[in-house]
């Protein structure tokens, strides 16, 4: 049987996730990689005989079916435009690009190629919320009237914690609201099927300069460095939002990379008019669903329990299923035509970058912001 072709580029910490995951779909197989720096181990490493540094070169020579960007932001739109003119499919990470500008562009062009293109929020795509989607939709919490949570995390809690996505030409003007805040309100106008329609949010920057390590250090890198470099850091390490949605619930969150003891943590609680559905990435199986007038319920993953969602898990109850699994499902949807419809696609990815765009606005003047027309 002839497998799905598949190339990533970017193999660092979550390239290295995707060709794990994209391995255990069966259907496709991983036949080249791309990366600026250390290309040929990374490809030993992998069983992967095929590596290039250079993507073009990379999607000229190896006819493939689909390719998985998973480079720093400034560098998605460049090779996903280049990938979707030779018609080769794709999986973008978040966020999807530098700027709206060129979000759109991409929008447009996979319109105009009818070409299969994600983004991959995977939070989506833990058995939990997608359940929470399904019971929201049904109307079994009512009307949601508010929605509160976080995604707290602690790698960035120290001076000499550094990362691409402290510099803003290779990240872009926020981010912890790139990083992280955009996954949790995905999720969560995923979960409820509202839409943010206008933010107010507070900025903080813990260290105005940082200690870079000299030298070539991954993304959540633990190494110690001989020697440092300050750099003057632009971007936030804190965000909190105040939310209002299109149908008059209000929401607020905190998004922070220097909780110390928080390693990912994320945690959603939607509220309505009926009951109250609660999911935290901590017990990631489990959906807490809360009345006033009988006992509360927490629902575990669970082929009988959550029969609605087949296909968006493997497992039986009682088996774990983590954030590997999750990128899994998103691939196994993206690789079988998105029987279900719950992949983030450019659309998605495109609201995303706009929301991104009005928070920033909206802490630089102390003010709401609507977030207004995707197209
Ligand atoms: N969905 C998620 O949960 C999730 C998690 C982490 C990162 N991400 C996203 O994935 C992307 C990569 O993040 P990361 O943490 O893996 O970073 P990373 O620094 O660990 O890895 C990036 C890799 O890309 C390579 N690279 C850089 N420019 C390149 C180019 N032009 N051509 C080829 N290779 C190039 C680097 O050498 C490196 O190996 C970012 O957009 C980030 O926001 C998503």
């Amino acid at each position: 049987m002839k497998k799905i072709r598949v190339a990533v580029v970017g193999v660092g910490f979550v390239g290295l996730l995707h060709i794990e995951a994209l391995r255990r779909l069966g259907n496709v197989e991983v036949v080249a990689i791309c990366d600026s720096f250390n290309a040929q181990k990374r490809g030993r490493d992998l069983y992967i005989e095929n590596t290039y540094t250079d993507y073009e070169e990379m999607i000229d020579k190896e006819k493939l079916d689909f390719i998985h960007v998973c480079t720093p932001n400034n560098s998605h739109f460049e090779i996903a435009k280049y990938a979707l003119n030779k018609n080769v499919n794709i999986v973008l990470e978040k966020p999807m690009t530098y700027t709206i500008d060129e979000a759109k562009e991409l929008y447009y062009l996979s319109q105009e190629k009818k070409l299969i293109c994600a983004v991959n929020f995977h939070n989506r795509l833990y058995p939990a919320p997608a359940y929470i989607h399904n019971i929201v939709k049904k109307g079994d919490i009512g009307e949601v009237t508010s929605v509160t949570g976080y995604y707290v995390q602690d790698w960035m809690l120290y001076e000499t914690d550094y990362s691409w996505r402290l510099i803003v030409e290779e990240s872009g003007k926020t981010r912890v609201i790139a990083d992280i805040g955009s996954h949790w309100i995905d999720l969560v106008e995923y979960t409820t099927g509202l839409e943010v329609d206008e933010v107010f949010a507070d900025f903080k920057t813990v260290y105005e300069t940082r200690k870079k390590a000299v030298g070539h250090i991954e993304s959540f890198s633990t190494d110690a460095a001989d020697e440092y470099e300050d750099i003057p850091i632009d971007t936030e390490d804190i965000a909190t939002l105040l939310i209002r949605f299109n149908n008059g619930a209000i929401g607020s969150a905190i998004f922070s990379q220097s909780v110390a003891g928080k390693k990912n943590n994320i945690e959603v609680l939607i509220s309505g008019t009926k009951a109250t559905a609660e999911w935290s990435l901590t017990n990631h199986s489990d959906v807490k669903i809360g009345h006033r007038f009988k006992p509360n319920e927490t629902i575990t993953k669970d082929f009988i329990l959550m029969k609605e969602l087949a296909g968006t898990f493997d497992y039986p109850a009682g088996h774990t299923e983590g954030y590997a699994d999750a990128f899994k499902q998103v691939f196994k949807q993206v690789y079988n035509g998105n029987s279900l419809g719950l992949y983030a696609t450019f659309y998605d990815g495109l609201r995303q970058m706009i929301i991104n765009e009005r928070i920033y606005e909206s802490a630089k003047t102390s003010s709401w912001v609507k977030i207004g027309k995707i197209l």
